[in-house]
């Protein structure tokens, strides 16, 4: 079986489902199931033997040395993180804890494991960390897009707890020979999205005719990834990515944040039409978030030629089945707008649970 940390949240719950949709290899999903984790995400599993969910932190080693020891994973995919950078800027303590010691603790606990396999699985194992773009700081409009030997300029307490995991990562390959494999990605966007970022946070307003904010002048610029893209760029990766090297991963699609809204918006008119009217009215200009790069892009060249990945939509096609979701699942959305999604841990571990993570 394979190990994935924060198999519940957004990429990690859409690289489950992807996973077992195509293979019947198990998956044990460790998550802590903190704000960003949702069990809802895997309706679609329920009964299903081979997703085996355990609620858990990646800081705590004895569990970690546990899980290893009795499942005996082949490959332990690291998606666990704190991922927002407006809550790394107001609270940075978490950021540290999960995205540094929580690697720090998996890669420990992975090299001890990793260490007493017998030969053939020790040379067939696999620590996939799962990084960002957002490492390698900000680029100017007419610089190029970030290789993967850019150097790292982390500019937010989030990107620089994921840079310090970064480095951990490839200091256990060149110290200890642990084979690992990094990606750094774009942004993605898609299914089971928690409505904090950029795009499910625009659906979800528009939906309820509430204010569209824009940070600063909109003019900030990210390069977008349908998630079901990445998640299918880490198969490849764990497939036939070799052990120490890092693989960016990117869309080849850069958009300004107005340029985001704007499409959101037309395609709510198209989908959704608003009697009140366009749903660009609700479009609000607002104070900037301190430090925010300008200008994210990803030079993808190395994983399409060293191991043939390409990614298979388009912003146009990935925005119009994201927006679909989103319309389809307003269940989803209800549970994870009123908090009710956290009643989960309060089920399986009594009432005082769902305020602990
Ligand atoms: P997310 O915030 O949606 O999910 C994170 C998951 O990790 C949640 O399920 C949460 O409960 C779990 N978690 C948090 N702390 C934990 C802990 N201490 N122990 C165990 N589980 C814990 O994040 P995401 O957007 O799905 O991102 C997943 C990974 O991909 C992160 O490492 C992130 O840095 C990286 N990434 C994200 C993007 C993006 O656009 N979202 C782009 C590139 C890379
Ligand atoms: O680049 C990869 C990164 O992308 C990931 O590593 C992070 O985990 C992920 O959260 C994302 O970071 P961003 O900060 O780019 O994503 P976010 O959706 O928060 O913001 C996208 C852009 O939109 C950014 O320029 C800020 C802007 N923004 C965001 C929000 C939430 C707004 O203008 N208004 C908003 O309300």
């Amino acid at each position: 079986m394979i190990l994935v940390t924060g198999g519940a949240g957004f990429i990690g719950s859409n690289f489950v489902l992807d996973w077992l949709r195509s293979s019947d290899e198990p998956v044990l999903n460790l998550d802590a199931l903190t704000y960003a984790g949702n069990m809802a995400n895997f309706a679609a599993l329920q009964g299903d033997a081979r997703h085996v969910f355990v609620h858990g932190d990646i800081c705590d080693r004895a569990l970690l040395d546990r899980l290893l020891a009795e499942h005996r994973p082949r490959a332990l995919l690291h998606f666990a993180a704190e991922s927002h950078v407006d809550r790394s800027i107001h609270g940075p303590g978490a950021f540290v804890r999960t995205n540094v010691e929580g690697s720090f603790a998996l890669l420990e606990a992975a090299r001890a494991y990793w260490g007493e396999l017998p030969a053939a699985e020790r040379a067939a194992f696999r620590f996939l960390h799962v990084s960002t773009d957002e490492v390698y700081g900000s680029l100017a409009s007419d610089d190029p897009a970030f290789s993967e030997t850019h150097p790292y300029q982390p500019n937010s307490p989030y990107s620089a707890s994921k840079a310090a995991s970064d480095h951990l990562v490839r200091a256990w390959f060149h110290t200890y020979g642990l084979p690992v494999l990094t990606t750094n990605c774009s942004n993605n966007y898609g299914p089971l999205q928690f409505p904090e970022k950029l795009i499910p946070l625009m659906i979800v307003n528009a939906l309820a005719a509430k204010p569209l904010p824009i940070y600063g002048d909109g003019l900030n610029v990210r390069d977008w990834l349908y998630v079901r893209d990445h998640c299918s760029a880490i198969r490849t990766v764990l497939a036939r990515g070799t052990p120490g090297e890092v693989y960016n991963i990117g869309g080849w699609n850069e958009r300004t944040n107005r340029q985001i809204v704007d499409a959101v918006c037309a395609l709510l008119d198209e989908l959704r039409p608003d009697p009140a009217g366009p749903y660009r009215r609700l479009i609000q200009f607002v104070t900037d978030r301190p430090g925010h790069d300008r200008r994210y892009a990803i030079d993808a060249r190395k994983i399409e030629r060293e191991l043939g990945w390409r990614p298979a939509e388009t912003f146009e096609t990935g925005i119009r089945k994201t927006l679909q979701w989103y319309l389809d699942h307003p269940d989803w959305v209800q549970q994870v707008q009123s908090g009710a999604y956290r009643d989960w841990l309060a089920r399986h571990y009594g009432s005082g649970a769902a305020a602990q993570s």
